[in-house]
């Protein structure tokens, strides 16, 4: 391969040039992509793809579907909340596609925040209405209109979705696109913690040499007056 190819497929494919030290977790409502852009996403960092809704259906015994219709609304949230905390606090690092509600929950948004990198995939409500009337696996989209539904979703949570470390716009686009943008972003965001990282050790090591500057100072004075 020539300079000019290898330089053009190392803009066209970036590589993450920082160690992930966390799990990664997308988030995003019902049809943005997160679990077609999460597997691509794995793929790409060498790391395992695992869906949520997937975890909790095969802990569960049912489908998402029957949890809501048997159980109801909160106790699939409960479900949820236990088992996106086993999954993001093992020690294996994972990409985490999660379900369009998990974020919304307080102590999942918590754990998430800490314990993983998370990467809000944004996507207009026109693409997700397209989307989503694919399947008919999602019960929050049976209760109306999916448009108004997704609309007034999007409404509430978007504002919420903003707390994601990393924002990604999600569109027509090819998936490989989007994948690039998240690695681009995830190595601006890497730069900047490692850099807030450094200061924060230097900022350490001043104060440790202050500290020891004024035992010695004191140590030298002591030692003047008891000869004095
Ligand atoms: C939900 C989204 C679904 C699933 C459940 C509730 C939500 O996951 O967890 O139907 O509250 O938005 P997807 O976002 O993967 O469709």
């Amino acid at each position: 391969m020539n300079n000019l190819k290898r330089k053009r497929k190392k803009t066209l494919s970036p590589r993450l040039r920082y160690p992930l030290r966390k799990s990664i977790s997308i988030v995003g409502l019902m049809g943005s992509g997160k679990t077609t852009i999460g597997v691509r996403l794995a793929r790409r960092l060498n790391l395992t793809f695992v869906d949520s809704d997937h975890e909790i259906e095969a802990a569960a015994g049912h489908t998402v579907k029957e949890i809501f219709e048997k159980f109801g609304e909160d106790d699939f949230r409960k479900g949820e909340r236990r088992v996106i905390n086993r999954l993001i606090t093992q020690d294996k690092k994972i990409v985490l596609g999660t379900g369009g509600g998990a974020f919304m929950d307080e102590k999942t948004r918590g754990r998430l925040k800490t314990k993983s990198l998370v990467i809000w995939l944004k996507v207009d409500v026109d693409m997700l209405v397209e989307r989503t009337s694919k399947r008919d696996t999602r019960p929050l989209l049976k209760t109306g209109n999916p448009r108004k539904i997704l609309q007034k979703l999007a409404e509430d949570r978007y504002p919420i979705y903003k707390e994601a470390h990393i924002t990604v716009e999600s569109g027509q686009g090819p998936h490989d696109k989007v994948v690039n943008d998240i690695i681009w972003k995830l190595n601006k965001y890497l730069a900047i913690e490692k850099k807030k990282y450094q200061n924060r050790m230097a900022r350490q090591r001043a104060k440790m040499n202050n500290v020891q500057k004024q035992e010695k100072n004191n140590g030298t004075a002591s030692d003047t007056k008891d000869k004095g």
